[in-house]
């Protein structure tokens, strides 16, 4: 088996309930973070960790996802016509080169675990990565190729996690490490949203994972978990009790979690404050607002 990490799978097949009523008609995954969608930041994250697969696990309803990583023609060749040398670019980078792009259905939301067991086909035997496009994570060397170069050494599955506070512990896996310190951590059990009192740790598991092929085919033989679903934390825990082999990995950079309003608004202010054409005009905006704000009170 080869320990590169090529592949990475997306799963992008839930029904993003907490942005109704806009993804009654609009995919999370295209919403706009600044002026790109939130999955070109996860695409541009895999290609600087030098993935070359990008599988998307799909459902009903999210062909504009589809349509995102397509040649556009017409808009090209209007912006060529019109010397819009930087725009044509930036619509350049997001076509994908024919094959390296794949798209499976999950036919029923029947959770990650499931959704990410819907594209076993293509993975074969090797490790591969899997990406949450909801999680954004601004960082200086991108999250997954620090996760893909800590993995080069440790090989097995690798989680990315981060200390969350005590009280967030029931919405996140929560991983029970037996050292605490280091950027690399084995991982002793892990378990689904505990409770404050109930939890290991105040280790969570976010969104970039490095699984291996034993991992995948715990996804076919393990029963459904919480709310009905397959969970990947129970096939990642059934790894931990057959192999040992699974480590956490705390990465250095800001996580945002954009599946949920509060997160993706935080994600838009630091995004737009750090971006160099826009950020001076924001923060005089936003310093104008808090200063109106604190004076009407
Ligand atoms: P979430 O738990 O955020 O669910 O899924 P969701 O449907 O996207 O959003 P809400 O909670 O209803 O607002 C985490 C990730 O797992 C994928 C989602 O697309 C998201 O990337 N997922 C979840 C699937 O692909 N299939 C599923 O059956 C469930």
């Amino acid at each position: 088996m080869k320990n590169k990490v090529t592949k990475a799978i997306f799963p992008v097949a839930g029904m993003g309930t907490r942005f109704l009523p806009a993804t009654k008609s609009v995919p999370k995954e295209i919403m706009t973070l600044v002026d790109r969608p939130l999955v070109q930041y996860a695409i541009d994250e895999a290609r600087a960790a030098g993935i070359e697969d990008f599988i998307f696990v799909t459902a009903r309803g999210k062909s504009a996802l589809e349509d995102y990583f397509d040649h556009a023609p017409q808009l090209e060749q209007e912006l060529e016509r019109s010397g819009k040398t930087e725009l044509l670019e930036a619509i350049r980078a997001t076509t994908m080169d024919s094959g390296t792009i794949a798209y499976i259905r999950q036919q029923k939301a029947m959770g990650l675990g499931h959704a990410v067991w819907c594209a076993r086909r293509l993975i074969g035997d090797e490790p591969f990565a899997v990406m949450l496009p909801d999680d954004v994570i601004a960082a200086e060397t991108p999250c997954l190729k620090q996760m893909v170069d800590a993995h080069a050494e440790t090989g097995g599955n690798m989680v990315a996690a981060m200390e969350v506070a005590p009280e967030q512990t029931k919405s996140y896996g929560i991983l029970d490490v037996s050292a605490q310190d280091g950027a690399v951590v084995k991982v002793r059990g892990m378990i689904e949203k505990p409770e404050p009192a109930e939890a290991p740790s105040t280790l969570a598991v976010i969104g970039r994972y490095i699984l291996t092929p034993a991992t995948m085919r715990q996804l076919g033989q393990i029963a459904p978990g919480k709310g009905g679903e397959l969970q990947l934390t129970d096939a990642i825990a059934a790894e931990i009790a057959e192999t040992g082999d699974v480590h956490g990995f705390r990465f250095r950079g800001t996580r945002f979690d954009c599946g949920s309003k509060a997160g993706f608004l935080q994600a838009t202010v630091a995004f737009g404050l750090a971006r160099a054409d826009l950020g001076p005009e924001f923060s005089t905006y936003l310093h104008e607002l808090i200063a109106a704000r604190a004076a009407a009170e």
